[in-house]
């Protein structure tokens, strides 16, 4: 039988105060609906329908590397109401899989394991919890049987204390999906087609219902207002945190370190406090990421420290190199080997060949420079003209003195060397030495008459 899953994800989420419809809120830096259409995936459904109540081309193309069939649901009257939207377009004879956008933590066996437990009736998943207040209680008969699911809103105060609730993961068959869904009613506190209410109405057709309890229940943890969105992101951080501890890293405090994106890492890395991965983040062996340091898209070699406080965004930098502490380097910029650029360093879409130096105060930008180029504290490049801008090529072993400004465009060739505080505006050619300032002239006396003033 063919594997049909759907996804419940229409509604704004009242509880969330927010613009942005619930599903699209991030956990991990991707949208929770993102999350939950991966893990679906893993499962390799022949036809994934996710309902939703915005029919809007520009939610829909965010999603576009999932194949999604988008099924609207006009009035959120309840997620019965919302399964029975997409129920016409499920194969007659398929297994049927029903998860919720808003739980983006579960993962793939549990889905897995849902799906294979129904045994022609149905499957459900479900948690014991900490906390079940405002969650759908599981209620079992004497024997242990699953007799039905009681919404918060409609308990009874016996009812309160069961701790075993509904995670809203489900899988039957289509048939009977389509035999029980429909006689579901709104009878209920909210006024709502429950499609937990499916659990009684089958149960008293005699169809068999098996709960089947997940492990760790923070996996089915769901976000309805923001408080549950934070609780839910520092689950997901803390297994980040483990995962990366498992594949060698060292963490200063695994509470402290936030992943928004991939990482993959040698060995012996070491991420100090407050550091933030986003992106595409790949380390090299022993590579060390200092306190409150932001990453995205970095991809760094082996043995390069980068020291506290700096922000380096889109850029490949290689073995041995050292930035920072507070370097900025943005998008488009490429340090080679044995690179170091020190504390108030920005360089912006540049090439920065092996052993070059930039220590202290620079700002290169749109710039080219060889090997083993000295950059003075201050220097700067001029890339902007106010509408364009220009590239600045420096060569090999090319020392640029102290506050220089080198005005692009500009070349200056291998070996040059620019006297602190010139401003460069026609190319350099090889080994030459240039200077463009005044001459300095200094007055007798002029120190009393400086202070008589
Ligand atoms: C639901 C369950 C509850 C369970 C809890 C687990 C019901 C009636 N209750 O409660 O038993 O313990 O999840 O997290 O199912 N949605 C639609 N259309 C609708 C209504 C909801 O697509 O008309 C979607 C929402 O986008 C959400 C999901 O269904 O992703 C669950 O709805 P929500 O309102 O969050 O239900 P809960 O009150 O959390
Ligand atoms: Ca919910």
């Amino acid at each position: 039988m063919q594997l049909e899953v759907i996804v419940l994800a229409a509604g704004q989420g009242t509880r969330m105060k927010s613009r942005i419809p619930k599903v699209l809120h991030s956990v991990g830096g991707k949208p929770m609906l993102e999350r939950v259409l991966a893990t679906v995936s893993f499962l390799l459904p022949a036809r994934v329908h996710v309902v939703t109540s915005d029919d809007d081309e520009e939610i829909q193309s965010r999603f576009k590397q999932f194949d999604i069939d988008w099924v609207y649901q006009e009035e959120q009257l309840g997620t019965g109401h919302a399964v029975l939207q997409a129920l016409p377009l499920l194969e007659a004879n398929s297994q049927a899989l029903v998860v919720y956008g808003d739980c983006p933590l579960v993962k793939p066996d549990t889905l897995k394991r849902c799906v294979a437990e129904n045994h022609g009736g149905i499957a459900l998943i479900t948690a014991v919890v900490p906390d079940p207040f405002g969650l759908g209680r599981i209620i079992r008969d004497t024997t242990g049987q699953v007799e039905a699911i009681v919404e918060q809103a409609d308990i009874s105060p016996e009812q309160c204390g069961i701790d075993e609730i509904n995670t809203g993961i489900l899988s039957t068959s289509a048939e009977l999906l389509g035999e029980h869904l429909p006689e579901l009613n709104d009878n209920n506190a909210q006024g709502e087609i429950y499609l937990t209410d499916l659990i009684a109405e089958a149960v008293s057709h005699g169809v068999s219902v098996k709960a089947v309890q997940v492990d760790d229940y923070r996996e089915t943890l769901g976000v309805n207002d923001r408080m549950q969105l934070a609780k839910v992101e520092r689950v997901f951080q803390q297994w980040q945190a483990e995962a990366l501890m498992k594949q060698g890293v060292s963490i200063a405090d695994p509470s402290r370190v936030d992943c928004r994106g991939s990482v993959t890492t040698g060995l012996d890395c070491v991420l100090d406090i407050n550091v933030l991965l986003e992106g595409d983040i790949e380390l090299g062996d022993n590579v060390r990421i200092g306190a409150n340091c932001v990453l995205r898209n970095v991809q760094i070699a082996s043995d390069t420290v980068i020291n506290e406080n700096s922000v380096i965004e889109d850029t490949t930098i290689g073995r041995a190199c050292s930035v920072g502490p507070f370097a900025r380097i943005r998008p488009g910029s490429a340090l080679d080997d044995n690179v170091s650029i020190g504390n108030f360093v920005e360089v912006k879409n540049s090439r920065l060949a092996g052993g070059v130096k930039a220590g202290h105060l620079a700002y290169l930008g749109d710039a080219e420079i060889g090997a083993d180029t000295n950059i003075g504290a201050g220097a700067i490049t001029c890339n902007f003209d106010g509408k364009n801008k220009h590239r600045t090529i420096i060569g090999d072993h090319v020392f640029i003195g102290s506050n220089s400004s080198l005005i692009a465009p500009l070349t200056i060739e291998s070996g040059a060397a620019v006297a602190a505080g010139s401003s460069i505006s026609r190319n350099v050619n090889s080994d030459a030495l240039v200077i463009e300032r005044a001459d300095q002239r200094n007055i007798k006396g002029g120190g009393t008459r400086f202070r008589r003033r």
